[in-house]
């Protein structure tokens, strides 16, 4: 049914400071103070957040924005969202500066071994549901800005010494692109073999060892594919193979 909005005319929110642009749009769209497609954008966020219930470094500079997804229903795999959001970022990252980004499952942005940006999906469900991708990318933080504990983690254009691409054009060309993703090609009702070879050719954590910590063990592995549905499959050392939906990911 929101094929036929294609394409997608939004609204874009631009503001100085947001606590995190993630829970202003699930607010806004909540309350139905802002049209269902929206984006918010943020030049700083005083409380940003990532997956499991981490913090995201949102100092002044950076792209920190919101995309809201009104679903039809017929979406069968939702998780899909955060690496096709992944795959967008890295693309249009690429497109617009040459710099190649990789993408590290399920949810981050990676250059040269750092963290450059991630990805928080979340859903709010009020006549049917609606996804809100938070996308932030570090542009302008510096070497030596980089607080203590983040200092191998996390990295940014500028400590690169890479051109950063021009911040509006970067979110509005993934924004479009992740309208026709959902809304013209409907990624999330079917498995597309050629979108996830594009995920897997700038994948960070394929041929990587790894660790997946479950309720009850940890399990060591190393990422041999992404699955057309997006799970990491490890492979272990018994010979055996286990698909990975969700979670974490460490070396
Ligand atoms: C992660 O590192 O686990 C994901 C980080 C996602 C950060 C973005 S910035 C815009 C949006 N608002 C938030 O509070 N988080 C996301």
């Amino acid at each position: 049914m929101y094929e036929d909005f294609f394409p997608i005319k939004r609204d874009f929110v631009f503001l100085e400071e947001s606590i995190s642009t993630n829970s202003d749009l699930k607010g806004l769209i909540y309350e139905k103070s802002l049209p269902v497609f929206s984006v918010i954008c943020a030049d700083r966020q005083s409380g940003g957040r990532g997956r499991l219930g981490r913090s995201f470094y949102s100092r002044a500079g950076g792209a920190y924005f919101s995309v809201s997804f009104p679903l039809s229903g017929q979406e069968k795999n939702i998780p899909f969202m955060t690496l096709l959001a992944g795959l967008c970022v890295s693309e249009v990252i690429e497109e617009l500066t040459g710099v190649k980004t990789e993408i590290k499952w399920p949810n981050d942005i990676y250059y040269n071994g750092r963290k450059l940006g991630g990805i928080l999906t979340e859903l709010i469900s009020k006549n049917g549901l609606t996804a809100v991708v938070g996308i932030g990318i570090n542009l302008s933080v510096k070497e030596e800005e980089i607080p203590c504990e983040l200092k191998n983690i996390m990295t940014s254009f500028e400590a690169e010494g890479l051109t950063a691409p021009e911040r509006n054009t970067l979110i509005r060309r993934i924004t479009e692109r992740l309208d026709i993703f959902i809304y013209e090609k409907k990624l999330l009702s079917r498995e597309n073999e050629e979108i996830t070879g594009r995920i897997k050719e700038r994948s960070f954590s394929i041929g990587k060892a790894v660790k997946y910590k479950t309720a009850e063990k940890e399990i060591c592995g190393t990422v041999t594919d992404i699955t057309p549905c997006g799970a990491a499959v490890l492979s272990l050392s018994d010979g055996t193979k286990k698909e990975i939906f969700c979670g974490e990911l460490t070396q």
